[in-house]
């Protein structure tokens, strides 16, 4: 199993937008969106092996599991609409409690501290991508890693204090986009998983 925690800090809180302007009244949900595609969908078929959280403004947590997961298309638009069914659903849910509101798509208020201790409960292991951090390509990966990224804006200091125990991993030297971050984990993954030859 591996998992993607996605930082959003601009996201909404609900789903009161519209699904034509995802990069301005949707807070760049256009970010979200292209994360989604990229965590599960392949050529043909769906990654049932994946988690993927997106934390927004550190209130928030649509997560999205691929057994399950249903009605995901390449497209963003549809994607904002299933993240929008989501949000709806979120209004009137209580602290600590969750709904579906798609089949794979859940969600619930919560920070990010608390999702990181609830989901090491369930036995991932929290890695930060980093630019400054071990590259991938040398890096002791666990058996069921959840890699933390941002959107388009730096980690706050306060979700800085809540990253700092665990392992920074580097992609490489240049700042990437989160979604093709999420690419190239899958890909090293892969090929660690297929025993590719030139795999660690
Ligand atoms: C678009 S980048 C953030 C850009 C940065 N905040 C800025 O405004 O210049 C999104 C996230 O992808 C991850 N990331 C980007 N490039 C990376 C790399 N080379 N190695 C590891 N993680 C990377 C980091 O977690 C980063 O916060």
């Amino acid at each position: 199993m591996r998992a993607f925690i996605v930082v959003s800090h601009t996201a909404p809180l609900e789903g009161g937008f519209s699904l034509s302007d995802l990069p301005g009244g949707a807070g760049r949900l256009d970010i979200l969106c292209r994360c989604t595609t990229e965590a599960f969908l392949l050529s043909h078929g769906i990654r049932k092996d994946v988690r993927l959280y997106l934390a927004i403004r550190d209130r928030l947590v649509v997560e999205l599991e691929g057994r399950r997961l249903r009605h995901l298309n390449p497209d963003e638009r549809s994607t904002a609409a299933l993240l929008r069914r989501a949000l709806t659903r979120a209004q009137g849910l209580s602290p600590g409690e969750s709904a579906e509101s798609t089949p794979g798509i859940r969600v619930r208020w919560e920070g990010l501290r608390e999702l990181l201790v609830r989901i090491s409960g369930e036995g991932f292991q929290p890695l930060v991508l980093d630019e400054e951090g071990q590259f991938v390509r040398k890096a002791p990966l666990p058996a069921w890693p959840a890699f933390v990224l941002s959107d388009h804006k730096d980690f706050t200091p306060a979700e800085r204090e809540s990253l700092v125990l665990y392992p920074k991993i580097s992609l490489g030297p240049l700042s990437l986009h989160g979604h093709q971050c999420i690419t190239l984990v899958h890909n090293e993954l892969d090929l660690r998983e297929a025993k590719w030859v030139g795999s660690p």
